[in-house]
């Protein structure tokens, strides 16, 4: 990686004559031209020589922060009178709120989730209070999975926090999501297990390493490190299938931020913490965020899911880093999403806590 991004343009063209020179050059430009447009920018990130750099495609980068515009917000609604617990008659998670304030999040959440189809998406519009509808009870769970997020895991997603549109942008099922990937199951062919290589899948950018990466690390809690302590392989049992794994998750994370490795490397050891940059601490517990999410709130959803919502192997869609930063260093390039929503970092009031009070 390292080499790649320090490449430099060689002249090896035979020095014969000046004409020789020439069209290797041209050639080299077109060649050169053909691979990237604009001229990629990159950005030093650490000491000079050490390869602690970003690369920046301009035209790529301008789609991408076209794409991660914040939505606008409705102006905050009047804290007082009546909540809705007193006036609605089956509210479980957002009950606390004003009438106002309680209004205020359903025009946002459709606006967030589901612009085109309205309150009707979630609700028999003929009785609001009713739960038959599918989409309402997974958007009750995904209320206080949001609450969650803001409320116990700051030290990924710190004051910045996210709504539902972090993941959503305005869509009832996030562009970014995962399924169990059917693997080939060993000893099906003369090639036994493939763990999903050779079957390029843009989860791991079209390489061929294993292509889901999620199951073993986002789902189950698989070891993801592998370099040992001592230079001679003694006691470390890790192998090189186990590295294929976890470069699959290292380049699922690389592409859904849109950065390198060393965005959150030294490359000069992988390993230790002390040389990496701060980033790499803030992804070690969005790994463990999206564990959580996938295992508290995705997983238990899986009966609630009609089939038809639902992966090749029957399990319920999964979050993986790109479901909230869709390429983006920083979801929505780092716009404070729950500041104008402190319904939506408070800690969860679930049923049981309303139904004792
Ligand atoms: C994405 C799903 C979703 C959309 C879209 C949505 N709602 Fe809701 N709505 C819910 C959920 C979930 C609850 C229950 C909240 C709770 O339990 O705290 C709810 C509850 C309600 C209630 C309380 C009903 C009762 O008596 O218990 C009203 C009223 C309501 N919504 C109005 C609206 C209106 C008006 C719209 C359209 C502007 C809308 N909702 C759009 C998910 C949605
Ligand atoms: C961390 C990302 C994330 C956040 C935040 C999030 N969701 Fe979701 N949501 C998902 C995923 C993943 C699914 C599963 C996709 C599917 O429906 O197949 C989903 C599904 C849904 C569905 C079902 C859609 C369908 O047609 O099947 C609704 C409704 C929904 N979410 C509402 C909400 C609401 C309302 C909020 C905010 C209170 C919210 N979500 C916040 C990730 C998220
Ligand atoms: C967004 C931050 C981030 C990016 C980008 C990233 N990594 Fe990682 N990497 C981590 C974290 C965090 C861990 C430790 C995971 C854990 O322990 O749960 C890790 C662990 C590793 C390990 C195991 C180290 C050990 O101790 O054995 C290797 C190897 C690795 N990454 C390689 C790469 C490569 C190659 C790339 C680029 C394709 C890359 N990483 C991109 C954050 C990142
Ligand atoms: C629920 C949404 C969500 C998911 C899922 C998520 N992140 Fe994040 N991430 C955020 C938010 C919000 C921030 C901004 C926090 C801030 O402002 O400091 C962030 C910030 C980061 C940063 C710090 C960037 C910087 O320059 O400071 C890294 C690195 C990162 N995330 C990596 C990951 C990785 C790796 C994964 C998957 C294992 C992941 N994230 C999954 C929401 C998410």
């Amino acid at each position: 990686m390292k080499n790649l991004m320090n490449t430099h343009v060689r002249s090896d063209s035979p020095t014969t004559g000046f004409l020789f020179k020439l069209m290797g050059f041209l050639l080299m430009g077109l060649l050169l031209t053909g691979c990237e447009r604009p001229v990629p920018e990159s950005v030093q990130s650490g000491y000079r020589g050490t390869g602690m750099a970003q690369v920046y495609n301009p035209r790529l980068l301008e789609i991408k922060t076209e794409k991660n515009q914040p939505p606008d917000v409705i102006p905050a609604a009047d804290a007082g009178g009546p909540k809705a617990s007193e006036v609605y008659k089956n509210v479980k998670v957002l009950g606390d709120l004003s009438v106002g304030q309680f209004t205020r999040l359903m025009v946002s959440m459709t606006n967030w989730v589901a612009p085109n189809e309205g309150c009707a998406y979630c609700h028999n519009v003929a009785n609001f209070a009713d739960d038959s509808k599918y989409t309402k009870v997974v958007a009750r769970r995904m209320t206080e999975m949001t609450q969650h997020i803001n409320a116990e895991w700051q030290p990924h997603v710190a004051q910045t926090g996210v709504t539902c549109y972090t993941c959503h942008r305005g869509q009832p099922v996030p562009s970014e999501i995962w399924f169990k990937a059917d693997h080939q199951p060993q000893g099906s062919n003369f090639m036994g297990d493939k763990a999903g290589q050779n079957e390029p899948s843009p989860v791991v950018n079209l390489s061929s390493l294993p292509n889901d990466p999620f199951t073993p690390f986002l789902l189950e809690s698989k070891n993801i490190r592998l370099a040992g302590p001592t230079a001679l392989p003694s006691g470390n049992r890790q192998s090189i299938k186990q590295a294929e794994w976890t470069h699959g998750l290292m380049v699922h994370m690389s592409t859904s931020l849109g950065v390198n490795c060393t965005y959150c490397h030294n490359t000069q050891s992988f390993q230790t913490w002390e040389n990496s940059p701060p980033q790499r601490v803030t992804a070690w517990h969005g790994i463990r965020m999206a564990r959580d999410l996938n295992l508290t709130y995705m997983e238990p959803l899986t009966e609630v899911f009609p089939a038809h919502r639902k992966g090749p192997l029957g399990d319920v869609a999964k979050a993986n880093c790109a479901t909230c930063h869709q390429g983006a260093y920083k979801p929505l390039n780092g716009a404070p999403m729950a500041k104008d929503f402190p319904e939506l970092l408070k800690p969860a009031l679930t049923a049981s806590k309303v139904a004792a009070k």
